[in-house]
């Protein structure tokens, strides 16, 4: 059997924040299951915004020569993405965006340069979205995963499950929640099993 192939993407500007800490659970139980996972923190990337240049028009490939160059090979080559961003302001974080924004390229190659039809849905990846806010309110997440999904299509991934916990706000906080933790490694691992086809 192949090694499933899973991307990592760190989309806190905190590096032991609460998104960060789930995310290493989600990556642990995702390699322990067999799993070749490459980590990307977004933070340490120098990755420009979309200009709305479109420039991909041609080819589907973004002409900013940046760090996401790299990134856009390594998501082409995934099976799965765990991808973890805190709740600012309703929506992801201002570097998850960016990362978002810059799939465009991947969008104008789908519906533009392939013709895809925008109702076919056909997945061949699969994503878990975890993500953190502070307050407790009912709709805490609803904007940002309608976000996630139109992303994760761009992708040909399926949202395969989201791990979304509230009333968490300082460094660490989730520290005193072993269960969020022991659920983010189960995530990962089964993760990896589903795209291995064991199970999911
Ligand atoms: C710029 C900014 C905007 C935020 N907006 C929200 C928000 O809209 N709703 C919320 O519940 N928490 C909000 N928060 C709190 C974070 O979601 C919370 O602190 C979270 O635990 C941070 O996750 P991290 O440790 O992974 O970075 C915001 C924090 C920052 C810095």
């Amino acid at each position: 059997m192949q090694m499933a192939k899973i991307l990592a993407v760190y989309g806190s500007p905190r590096r032991r924040g609460n998104t960060s800490l789930l995310l290493q659970q989600a990556v642990q139980g995702a390699r322990e299951a067999g799993a070749q996972v490459d980590e990307i923190v977004l933070r340490d990337l120098k990755m420009s915004p979309c200009l709305e240049i479109y420039g991909c028009k041609e080819t589907g490939r973004c002409v900013i020569q940046d760090d996401f160059q790299r990134v856009y090979d390594q998501l082409l080559a995934c099976q799965g993405m765990i991808l973890a961003s805190p709740i600012f302001f309703y929506t992801v974080s201002a570097h998850t965006k960016i990362l978002m924004d810059r799939c465009q390229s991947l969008w104008v190659k789908k519906y533009w340069i392939d013709k895809t039809p925008y109702n076919l849905r056909s997945f061949t990846r699969k994503g878990l979205f975890i993500s953190v806010g502070a307050t407790k309110g009912k709709k805490l997440f609803d904007g940002t995963l309608h976000t996630v999904r139109y992303f994760f299509d761009v992708l040909d991934m399926e949202v395969w499950r989201t791990l979304l916990y509230r009333n968490l706000d300082f460094e660490g906080d989730v520290l005193q929640h072993p269960d969020y933790l022991q659920e983010a490694y189960q995530a990962g691992m089964d993760l990896c099993l589903a795209i291995s086809g064991v199970e999911g």
